[in-house]
């Protein structure tokens, strides 16, 4: 079977998640210099992307996530203007980076083809299923529209690879992470948290879900929906973007140091 990789560059990865609009280029070039030799290998690629400061902390102030709140429509209705447009920004330098590297991308922002929130967000997504050579499709977490009272809300990048990977005959489903070597026991930041080099759907951990800043879940959002994905995807990992030569190794050897989901 022909190798399609999902890969979500997550938004502590590619910016400074607490500082206003803060992109991180060495970080992306990182990851490009890698994905530029696994198209060279000539595998299929999807490319998702995350926030980070681009978007949580508007969203967070203005409740985005939420829906709308009569007493602060208009202002809702300015922020979700402003994230779209900061996403696209977002979008436009990560796709810069992939080009420098001669790698053609095209972005296809949610807000104008997918509507609802969760895993079971409706929008089609054909246009992502490519032939090796052609352009990488990009799309990221966006606020989109609702069809129901809350009119918009927020879509994570962790609910597109739920679809993408699931839907697309995607034989690896890859997320990076911008703060550890992967899924850890306890918070990343404490002395005693240990790699979790397997989870299934037994493994203790308490995934640390900074709702200071994230207004889509953090860790936690991520477990989940890599858990539905290792349902019918054999090779689903979360595993550390700050070395993504190990996205390589996962697909040359099947191992690398990381966290690799188990079905069920
Ligand atoms: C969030 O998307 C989108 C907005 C806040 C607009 P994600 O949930 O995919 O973002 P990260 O990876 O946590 O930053």
């Amino acid at each position: 079977m022909a190798v399609r990789v999902a890969i979500k560059l997550g938004g502590g990865l590619i910016s400074d998640k607490s500082s206003m609009k803060k992109f991180n280029p060495d970080a992306v070039e990182r990851v490009v210099d890698t994905i530029f030799t696994i198209s060279e290998l000539g595998v299929s690629i999807i490319l998702v992307h995350g926030a980070g400061s681009f978007g949580h902390l508007l969203a967070k102030k203005w409740k985005i996530a939420d829906g709308m709140k009569t007493e602060i429509s208009k202002s809702q209705r300015e922020a979700v203007e402003k994230i779209r447009s900061d996403m696209r920004e977002l979008n436009g330098l990560i796709i810069e980076k992939f080009e420098e590297r001669g790698l053609s991308c095209i972005g296809h922002p949610p807000s104008e083809w997918a509507t609802g929130t969760g895993a079971q967000f409706m929008g089609d997504i054909s246009v992502f299923e490519r032939e090796v050579g052609e352009q990488i499709p990009v799309t990221f977490g966006d606020v989109v529209e609702t069809d129901d009272e809350r009119e918009f809300g927020i879509l994570s990048g962790d609910d597109l690879m739920f679809r993408l990977s699931t839907e697309l005959e995607v034989t690896h489903s890859i997320f990076l992470i911008g703060d550890a070597e992967g899924v850890m026991s306890g918070p990343p930041s404490e002395d005693g948290s240990k790699l979790i080099t397997h989870l299934g759907s037994e493994t203790e951990m308490e995934g640390a879900h900074n709702a200071d800043i994230d207004v889509t879940g953090g860790i936690r959002l991520k477990i989940d929906r890599a858990r539905e994905i290792a349902k019918e995807v054999d090779e689903v990992w979360i595993i550390d973007g700050r070395k993504p030569n190990r996205i390589l190794e996962i697909l040359t050897s099947g191992q690398t140091k990381g966290t690799k989901i188990l079905r069920g």
